[in-house]
């Protein structure tokens, strides 16, 4: 064991996280990035218009209604003209639509007396009416100018349709793939999720102040991916140790990239439900991260105290939710019903209200709603700049990008596009509404391009396209099962198209069986049966077990769900006009039963996969997961020369590792390089090893590029269970190759500071 902690950073009070170190960012980091200056002026406006306010108006700037018919989660408190008269509304969700919001916002200013402007927001999640793919897909691009376009584009659209804020990024870690909500997120790595919420938030927030971007939130607070069972809202129980390493990072990214909002998560952590917890939001959040924004809760959730069992009655639950820094209130009312009468009693201090009504103003300022309280409502802009072609173009790129080639043999793919006859069978072939997945925002199912289209356009009249749909996602039914026979048997290639429907994942959507649903693995048995190459194309939202389907399929494409360009992009990966590039950032296991079964995982006592032997391993299920976290094939090959590094870090703590990359293949294509370590010997346990560096490079047929990364063994440290960063000196393993799984390894010494 190390002995020497060369040092302890400090406690949570500077939560310095590792990852902040810019190792290896592909992230331009001169963007277009003008934020308003917090002066003199707003400061002054928003205490004056403070001394105007009643209690009553200052409490109703801390509530948020829905304002139509779209619920995103169960029945909530309702808006009236009462609540307006008595400036009891300082923001609505889930309307959009310039000619909606103006309706709202004018209904505002005629009814209330000091006439605050409302500020609307929205679930613009992977786009808002061009629909980006997941993204979980997005994020096995590993390209973050691509986080950062498509997060631009969405607020370009959503803020041209009259939204002010969107509650994305979900930058929940998440290494179950039962839990429904995995689709939201980035994966289950922290460092590779640090870098995409950071690109994310400043897509979202590019031209803040000006009409045509939208404040950002970063949600869930916190670990809301790791709940018991993968089962959606259950309780999490971590040590700080690994809440402080794994699933609070993302979280001080955003902080670090200008988040203007959070949101407090629906669970429980160690006990403390996240939207009652003041060393959460107050401590850490806002003293130690000096997080300057405002807090929202999740929805109802500050009513949900009292499910959790903490709080006895409403007033509890708001005062709970309140004190530990949870500015605003989603959907339930509960801040406006009884946060005055507390505040009257003593039980919660004005100078807190205060603050939290200042934070929202300054938000309504900044935006500029107290000059124009329409200045997002702009008819001619929403007719232009939702749905532009330039988006469309963006959706289709980042959807093909985002496709991970899992089996591909005797080069099954790229077809050609002179096959004479095509087998097209699924459930997923010809469908608008399941392929954008879940939280499609104001997507709409005529502007999706479907499967069939996407080849037809390709392929044009010249090739017979049989479509079948072969059978439903859960419908038992396998009566087409002998006509996609027929069809198969007719032709040259068989494209199967399956996968889970849009809603088997996302909120509430946790599942426990993860293969195909229904009679999908049964119809690609018949499709076996007719000789022809058969290749899969699934669509689904978290990983699946795929054991069987991987011996159905010639070749398998995880295309996830691609959003509005669904079919134009897999019509090109399948045809050889985009080669594949995308890698895995979750892990797709055997089966069910080895979950969580995350790359990263610790070291323990009895390592190793031997059967009859003790060590750490199911009796009936390897060791390994089907497919890696980092892995994805290529049309094309990339061959890997030795890792260049010193066998010791210069003292000033770097390390410069190189190596270089040939692409032997017959295709231009991009690989992602991976950078893994692993420290020998720690004072805790530690991971088999962790990503710390990433390089996404096009390399043309034939040559050879060298990739340079250069490690600080200041970020090789880690958080122990006081919740201290330590780094320590010692041997470290730098393992550099293509998948979490395919690596080559050295070691480098670093002894520390002289
Ligand atoms: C509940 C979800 O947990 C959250 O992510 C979402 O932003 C809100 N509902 C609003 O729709």
């Amino acid at each position: 064991m190390k002995r020497t902690i060369v040092a302890i950073a400090c406690a949570i009070g500077c939560f310095c996280v590792g990852n902040a170190h810019n190792v290896n960012s592909q992230l331009p980091q001169k963007r277009e990035k003008k934020e308003v200056k917090v002066g003199d002026s707003e400061t002054k406006f928003v205490h004056e218009l403070m001394q105007k306010m009643t209690l009553t108006e200052k409490i109703g700037q801390l509530s948020q209604y829905v304002g139509g018919t779209l619920l995103t989660g169960p029945q909530s408190g309702a808006l009236s003209d009462s609540l307006f008269i008595r400036g009891m509304v300082g923001s609505i969700l889930n309307v959009g639509g310039v000619d909606n919001l103006r309706k709202l916002q004018e209904k505002n200013m005629q009814l209330s007396r000091l006439k605050i402007p409302i500020l609307f927001a929205f679930d613009v999640i992977h786009g808002y009416k061009t629909i980006f793919p997941t993204p979980l897909a997005e994020s096995c691009t590993w390209d973050l100018d691509f986080m950062y376009e498509t997060s631009k584009a969405a607020a370009i659209e959503a803020s041209a349709s009259g939204i002010h804020w969107t509650f994305a990024p979900m930058v929940d870690i998440a290494r179950d793939p039962r839990w429904g909500r995995i689709v939201e997120g980035a994966g289950e790595d922290t460092y590779l999720a640090c870098k995409i919420a950071e690109a994310r938030v400043r897509g979202f927030q590019w031209n803040l102040g000006k009409p045509n971007s939208v404040y950002a939130c970063a949600k869930h607070f916190v670990a809301y991916g790791a709940p018991q069972a993968g089962r959606d809202y259950a309780p999490v129980d971590i040590s700080m140790s690994t809440l402080a390493e794994v699933y609070l990072p993302p979280f001080k990214a955003c902080v670090d990239a200008g988040v203007k909002t959070f949101m407090s998560a629906f669970n429980s952590l160690n006990g403390v439900p996240a939207t009652g917890n003041r060393w959460l939001m107050t401590n850490l959040l806002r003293n130690q991260w000096k997080f300057q924004g405002f807090v929202v809760s999740d929805w109802n959730a500050v009513q949900e105290l009292k499910d959790h069992g903490v709080a006895a009655t409403d007033e509890e639950a708001s005062l709970l939710a309140f004190n530990a820094g949870v500015d605003m209130n989603m959907t339930d009312g509960l801040y406006n019903r009884c946060l005055e009468k507390a505040l009257r009693e003593g039980r919660v201090d004005i100078k807190a209200i205060d603050a939290s009504v200042e934070r929202i103003l300054r938000a309504k300022y900044a935006l500029g709603l107290f000059e124009d309280p329409y200045r997002f409502f702009d008819s001619k802009r929403e007719r232009t700049e939702v749905r532009s072609n330039s988006a469309m173009t963006l959706a289709r790129k980042v959807a093909a990008s985002s496709m991970v080639l899992l089996k591909n043999s005797q080069s099954t793919l790229p077809l050609s596009k002179h096959t004479n006859r095509i087998a097209l069978i699924g459930p997923l072939v010809n469908n608008r509404s399941e392929v954008m997945g879940s939280w499609k925002a104001r997507g709409e199912d005529k502007d999706v391009v479907t499967v069939l289209e996407g080849i037809k356009n390709k392929l044009g009249s010249a090739v017979a396209i049989n479509y079948v749909q072969g059978c439903d996602f859960l419908d038992p039914s396998t009566q087409e099962f002998s006509k996609a026979f027929e069809a198969a048997k007719q032709s040259d290639v068989v494209i199967a198209v399956v996968g889970e429907k849009a809603l088997m994942s996302g909120e509430s959507r946790s599942r426990a069986v993860l293969r195909l649903p229904g009679q999908q693995e049964a119809l690609l048995d018949t499709l076996q049966k007719a000789g022809k190459p058969l290749v899969v194309v699934l669509m689904n939202g978290r990983p699946l077990c795929l054991e069987k389907v991987d011996k159905q399929a010639d070749a398998l494409l995880e295309a996830w769900f691609p959003g509005t360009q669904c079919g134009n992009a897999v019509a090109d990966i399948l045809f050889g006009d985009a080669v594949p590039a995308g890698k895995l950032t979750t892990s797709f296991p055997l089966s069910e039963g080895q979950i969580p079964n995350y790359y990263n995982y610790k070291r323990s006592g009895r390592p190793g996969d031997m059967p009859h032997s003790s060590t750490v391993r199911h009796i009936d299920v390897p060791n390994r997961n089907l497919y890696p976290f980092g892995y994805g094939l290529s049309y094309t090959k990339f061959s890997y020369g030795e890792i260049q590094c010193a066998n010791e870090f210069n003292v000033d703590g770097t390390l410069q590792i190189s190596v270089d990359v040939t692409n032997t293949g017959g295709y231009d294509g991009e690989e992602i390089v991976q950078l893994y370590v692993a420290d020998k010997h720690a004072s805790m346990v530690r991971p088999v090893k962790e990503l710390k560096g990433f390089k996404k490079v096009f390399i043309p047929k034939g040559e050879t590029v060298r990739v340079d990364f250069t490690l600080n063994a200041r970020d090789l440290g880690f958080w122990n269970n006081e919740m201290q960063y330590v780094v320590e000196p010692g041997i470290f393993e730098i393992m550099v190759g293509s998948s979490s799984e395919d690596l080559q390894k050295k070691e480098a010494i670093w002894k520390g500071d002289k």
